[in-house]
């Protein structure tokens, strides 16, 4: 978002409360924000304080009253790299589907050449409304996006769909929009990529199972990361309390390794990368106990055989123009382990994380890798967050295909 210029349209709705919070989540990320208010906006939040979080002044009316200088919508228009009107109401969308031009909103609207979104907020009957519905998608066939509300408690007191989306998520939709943008023409662009992410649960008994510490973290972050290059991605993830609700991501959700397996192996053949971030299991008890395993003596052992080894079963069918990716979490001589992973599991490079360093590995928002190549080469990275080092996983893909 850093120096995108964004005008950010309110239009009257208890909603614009929320306009506040939108637009300083929008400065903090770099964006340059001008605001402009319809007459009713102001009666719900003062331009004083949207001027003041977005350091311009609020733009309401075609001229000043007092001084008479023009607020011209064309230029307005041209500046910005998107308009967002958030909150939208009925009466503003049904204006901007019927071309009306009344206001300072809707002349920029009918003149701006960039992006348009919309956050409709209103009560639950308003939205349903034939009316609001069929504006709706005049806008949308018009390249309008549409950022859907949520459903909860309105001002008015029902419940249902209407509220406006919460700031938090209009960021990550402009943010998500920009970096798509930005990778439109690049190799990620029409690709498909499967990542595997988390842990697997090996069942013993319907309560019990033998698993490990990962999060899920590594996985998703690389998923978001993809995604937003514009590839699209399957995430196949073991057992995480992690969302991901990304219209480039298919997540699909397992429990065991051999789950995991299946899926992956139907997927691979139809994508250009595999990622396996996953942590999974080697080995799942022989017999998975139908009832709760009771406490009978002092010692219990559990009879462990081999899961498939799902990036090897990848590698081994791998086709010339599909890249693999793998992980090595190792505690001891990790590039020796790694190196011996990459030549098992025909991967073409292999990023190596420690298991026992701290903010790196298993759990934690941040993690330092090393990426070991096929061919001998390697390359060291800083600790950084996990969504950092999905960028950098992500540059290295890049450069290896720009490299063939
Ligand atoms: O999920 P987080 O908390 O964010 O943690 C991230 C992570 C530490 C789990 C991740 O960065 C990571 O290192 N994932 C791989 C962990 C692992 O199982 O490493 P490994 O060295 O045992 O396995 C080597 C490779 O083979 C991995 O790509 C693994 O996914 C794959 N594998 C292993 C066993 C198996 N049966 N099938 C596999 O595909």
């Amino acid at each position: 978002m850093n120096g995108k210029k964004i005008i950010l349209c309110i239009t009257g709705s208890i909603a614009a409360y929320k306009a506040a919070i939108l637009v300083r989540m929008l400065v903090k990320e770099g964006a340059e924000v001008q605001v402009i208010m319809t007459d009713l906006a102001k009666k719900f939040i003062s331009p004083l304080t949207m001027a003041t979080l977005s350091k311009r002044p609020v733009l309401v009316e075609f001229f000043d009253p007092e001084n008479g200088s023009w607020n011209s919508h064309v230029s307005i228009g041209e500046w910005a790299d998107a308009m967002l009107i958030a909150p939208a109401t009925a009466n503003t969308i049904a204006k901007m589907a019927g071309g009306i031009a009344d206001n300072l909103l809707l002349t920029t609207y009918l003149s701006a050449r960039c992006p348009v979104f919309v956050a409709p907020a209103m009560d639950l009957e308003m939205y349903k409304h034939p009316a609001t519905q069929l504006n709706l998608s005049f806008l949308q066939e018009r390249d309008v996006t549409i950022i859907e509300p949520g459903t909860g408690e309105l001002a008015s007191g029902l419940e249902g769909k209407g509220r406006m989306e919460e700031p938090e998520n209009i960021v990550l939709f402009l943010k998500r929009y920009f970096h798509i943008q930005a990778y439109q023409d690049k190799v990620w662009n029409g690709m498909q990529c499967l990542i595997t992410a988390g842990p697997t649960y090996e069942a013993i008994d319907p309560v019990r199972f033998v698993g490990n510490y990962s999060s899920g973290k590594m996985g998703f972050a690389l998923a978001e990361e993809i995604a937003n290059r514009g590839a699209k991605v399957h995430l196949v993830t073991g057992p995480t309390h992690l969302q991901i609700n990304h219209p480039n991501v298919d997540c699909i959700r397992v429990n065991s390794a051999l789950e995991m397996y299946e899926v992956c192996v139907l997927k691979y053949p139809q994508v250009d990368v595999g990622i396996m971030a996953a942590a999974v299991a080697d080995y799942r008890p022989l017999d998975i106990s139908l009832s709760k395993i009771k406490r009978t003596s002092d010692q219990m052992s559990l009879e462990l055989v081999p899961n498939p080894d799902i990036a090897a079963a990848l590698g081994a069918s791998k086709l010339e123009n599909q890249v693999l990716v793998g992980f090595a979490l190792e505690t001891e001589d990790g590039v020796e382990n790694a190196r011996i992973k990459i030549a098992r599991k025909n991967l073409d490079f292999i990023v190596l994380n420690p298991a026992n360093e701290e903010g790196a590995g298993f759990m934690t928002d941040t993690n330092r890798i090393s990426i070991l190549y096929a061919d001998g080469r390697a390359m060291d990275y800083e600790l950084k967050s996990k969504n950092g080092v999905a960028v950098d996983i992500a540059d290295a893909i890049e450069q290896y295909w720009e490299k063939d």
